[in-house]
């Protein structure tokens, strides 16, 4: 095949974070805007195209991995481009192409939309583009990621800069978008026939735009847009104010579902985190929260092994977990991220200890998820439809109000369908249910 045939067709693969779901839907809007034609298989792709990640260690390495396969397509098809886009691609630049050679763009978190200029040529652009372009975000056009959800980032970057993190330096400085630009894209949404809608952004709480703050946005989009289910990632527990417990305890339409990442249960290690809260503080929101919202979903992030952790103060990671009783949580082992404040601290948690307090925590938080799960029983969820269950064909899949997933028996609802489903049986996992009459 000649090097010079044209490029028609595209795939993408999106890692990380909503934010690059997000991100994901708008680059394939565009490209498709452009004349391209999305292909379900990659193979079948003259343009592939890796969103990427850089959160941790692991998901850089993953990248690196699927860049060795991608590499054999392109030997067979010489007229292949491949886009490595996103956070990875913001954080190593040029670093990148010189290491694999074969990738043909780097455009960073800001860049990855002038990705169909570049594949022309068009002047301005070029292979490898990482500045920050935060003056005109409202250009960005949010587009939903399925014909019954969407997700829209209202603020883009991060200000908080806690020592472990490359997001900051990846997705630069916070911005919101105004909240007439955040209210059009749900209407329009809306108008297009997305359901459920999720607000996105590092920390949802630190939304500001003129006089709109968080829980006024929240309102404004609840109720100007016509949304059926709200909801919003992620919410720093040093933001997350009484007054959006209250909104949401207000607005039936916002789902009951906090994810508040702790990140450790020891003040000393979150002192040296910068997450500029105490257990205290936190533990005071969780009892806000419980006592104002009577039924809701409460998840977490957690660090295990940041350098300095001891035995001890690791176990108040534990005592946190047990005391709050997360429905679920995302748990990691502490990984350097070069550039960051603490990847100048030793790394001295030693690997196998780091691995042994991440199985003890999860252990501990699958047995707690178990129990939160049993006392869904009997109860009744209205619950968004997602398509069928990947092992039972005889069975649909769907999203209860909370956000956990229900499987239950079913043919032929139509996605984004919200049916009500009494909850039958339960693991640590998934719900089971049954479609009800709604009372
Ligand atoms: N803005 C969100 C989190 C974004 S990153 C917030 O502040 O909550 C998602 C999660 O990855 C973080 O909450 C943290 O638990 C984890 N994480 C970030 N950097 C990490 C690192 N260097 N090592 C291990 N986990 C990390
Ligand atoms: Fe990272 Fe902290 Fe910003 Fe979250 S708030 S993205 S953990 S720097
Ligand atoms: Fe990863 Fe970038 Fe999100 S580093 S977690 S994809 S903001």
């Amino acid at each position: 095949m000649s090097k010079n045939k044209k490029v028609e067709t595209f795939h993408i693969s999106t890692y990380g974070c909503q934010m690059n779901i997000a991100d994901s839907s708008t680059l394939a809007s565009s490209l498709i805007t452009r004349g391209y034609r999305r292909v379900k298989d990659e193979k079948d792709a003259d343009l592939i195209v890796l969103n990427t990640c850089s959160v941790r260690e692991k998901a850089e390495n993953r990248i690196y991995g699927r860049l060795g396969e991608i590499f054999k397509y392109k030997r067979e098809k010489p007229h292949m481009k491949i886009a490595v886009v996103g956070c990875m691609a913001q954080r190593l630049g040029d670093e990148l192409i010189k290491k694999v050679p074969h990738v043909d763009f780097v455009l960073g978190t800001d860049r990855l939309f002038e990705l169909p200029d570049a594949l022309e040529g068009i002047e301005g652009t070029s292979s490898v583009m990482t500045a920050f372009g935060h003056e005109n975000i409202d250009m960005i056009a949010p587009v939903k990621d399925s014909d019954y959800s969407g997700f829209v980032t209202i603020s883009r970057g991060c200000d908080n800069y806690c020592t472990y993190c490359i997001v900051p330096y990846v997705r630069g400085k916070e911005v919101s978008h105004s909240a007439d630009y955040i209210v059009d894209a749900v209407k329009k949404m809306v108008d297009e026939g997305v359901v459920e809608a999720t607000l996105l952004g590092q920390n949802v709480n630190s939304y500001k735009y003129e006089d709109t703050d968080f829980p006024k946005l929240l309102t404004r989009v609840a109720k100007e847009t016509g949304i059926k289910r709200l909801r919003f990632m992620t919410s720093h527990p040093k933001d997350l104010s009484k007054r959006l417990v209250d909104v949401m305890a207000d607005d039936p339409t916002i789902m009951p579902h906090i994810h508040l990442p702790v990140q450790a249960g020891n003040n000393r290690v979150l002192e040296k985190m910068g997450r500029i809260y105490t257990i205290e503080h936190y533990m005071k929101i969780i009892e806000y929260i419980k006592k104002t919202l009577p039924y809701v979903i409460l998840t977490t992030d957690i660090i295990v092994g940041y350098p300095t952790e001891t035995e001890s103060e690791y176990e108040e990671t534990l005592k946190v977990v047990s005391e709050v009783r997360y429905d679920s949580a995302f748990m990691f082992r502490y990984s350097v991220r070069p550039g960051t404040v603490a990847a100048k601290f030793d790394d001295d948690v030693p690997e196998a200890d780091k691995i042994r307090r991440l199985q003890k925590l999860i252990k501990l938080q699958q047995g707690i998820s178990y129990e939160q799960n049993q006392q869904e029983l009997n109860q009744i969820r209205f619950s968004l439809v997602e398509g069928y269950s990947k092992r039972d064909k005889n069975k649909m899949r769907a999203r209860t109000d909370g956000n956990k997933t229900v499987i239950f028996e079913a043919h032929g609802l139509k996605n984004g369908t919200i049916v009500p489903i009494r909850i039958k049986a339960a693991d640590a996992f998934t719900l089971h249910g049954e479609v009800v009459e709604p009372n």
